[in-house]
């Protein structure tokens, strides 16, 4: 049977009597702006032989770099939304607050546009980013960091796209995480990747070895471990460099991602808001593990909007290895 994402929502909706639809609403303005990047990332190679009329507009702009068309398809398409209150991106400093002020905003919604837009130049898989939280309680729009500086475990629903050989949709709303691949033919993502749980042991460790010196202490001795057969194989390393793609390779095969705290980025590099706590809350979902090296991310208290923190994430098996390794406050 064809399921596409927009019935899924609707059916998974019917969990909560009395849902208006403005969530799955909500959710329809993400998939659209992802379709509108995935149409420019397809095309971006093409943009030097065809940019000329068609990509420059009206104020004689050339054409922008994707990952700023990403953050203005997205905010575009959910600015149409009167359930979002304040939405927050990787490329926008601060906060917007939605100009409708509507009493049912109640959402906020944080994303990457475009991660990994490094890898665009040289055709390798990018993703978006992006995750969910409700309004607390009492808190009105002249306050958007209340809205966004709550720990991961407050989402509400999170996923990423990835634009890879195929185009594809994963998301949870807590309710296990599900996969939808673009069928570019109709325009519609279509269910794949139905309840995706991640093995609990995989074959690969994907880490950015170029700064093992600077990793702390227990690092090193957890990835030789792995490649030195101590979980009864010898893992083999993958790392592209985009951290969706990276992720999305994870969660269906299984292993470990790391991205540690660095020499050069002591906090980590990945944003906590946009980037580590959905990630970390659909690892959850399917069965795996995410850390900081110290504490389970999604219980992470949030102080700045564009935060670093290390992210170690990935299946059981490896992460409590990981955790013997690099003692953590609390077993997870
Ligand atoms: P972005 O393109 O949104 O800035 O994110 C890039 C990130 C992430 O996708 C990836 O995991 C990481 O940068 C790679 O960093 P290194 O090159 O330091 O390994
Ligand atoms: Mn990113
Ligand atoms: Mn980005």
């Amino acid at each position: 049977m064809i399921v596409t994402v927009q019935q899924h929502i609707l059916q998974d909706q019917k969990r909560f009597p009395g849902a208006s639809g403005e969530f799955s609403w909500l959710l329809s303005g993400i998939t659209l702006a992802t379709k509108m990047v995935q149409a420019r990332v397809r095309r971006a190679g093409l943009s030097d032989i065809l940019g000329d009329a068609g990509d420059i507009n009206v104020q004689g702009e050339v054409q922008q770099k994707l990952d700023v068309y990403a953050n203005e398809a997205l905010m575009h398409c959910l600015s149409a939304r009167t359930s979002i209150g304040v939405l927050a991106s990787e490329e926008n400093e601060k906060p917007v607050i939605m100009g409708h002020r509507s009493k049912e905003a109640n959402y906020a919604v944080v994303f990457d546009p475009l991660d990994g837009s490094s890898n665009i130049d040289v055709n390798v898989s990018v993703g978006t980013t992006f995750s969910i939280m409700r309004r607390p309680e009492g808190v009105g729009c002249d306050e958007p960091e209340k809205w966004l500086l709550q720990p991961g475990s407050k989402q509400i629903a999170a996923g990423y796209v990835c634009y890879g050989s195929s185009t594809i949709l994963v998301y949870s709303v807590g309710n296990g995480v599900h996969g939808f691949t673009l069928d570019p033919s109709v325009g519609a993502y279509l269910l794949s990747h139905p309840n995706i749980r991640m093995p609990q042991q995989g074959k690969y460790y994907s880490v950015n070895e170029a700064y093992r010196d600077g990793f702390p202490p227990g690092y090193n001795e957890f990835i030789d471990r792995l490649r030195l057969g101590a979980l009864g194989q010898r893992y083999a390393s993958r790392y592209i460099g985009s951290m969706v793609a990276d992720f999305h390779r994870t969660l269906l095969k299984g292993g470990v991602f790391l991205y540690p705290p660095t020499a050069e980025h002591p906090k980590g590099k990945l944003r906590m808001l946009y980037e580590a706590n959905p990630i970390a809350y659909l690892v959850e979902q399917a069965g795996g593990v995410a850390t900081d090296g110290r504490r389970r991310v999604l219980d992470l208290q949030p102080t700045a909007i564009h935060q670093r923190t290390p992210l170690i994430m990935g299946s059981t098996v490896e992460m409590a290895e990981f955790q013997r390794c690099v003692p953590h406050e609390n077993s997870l």
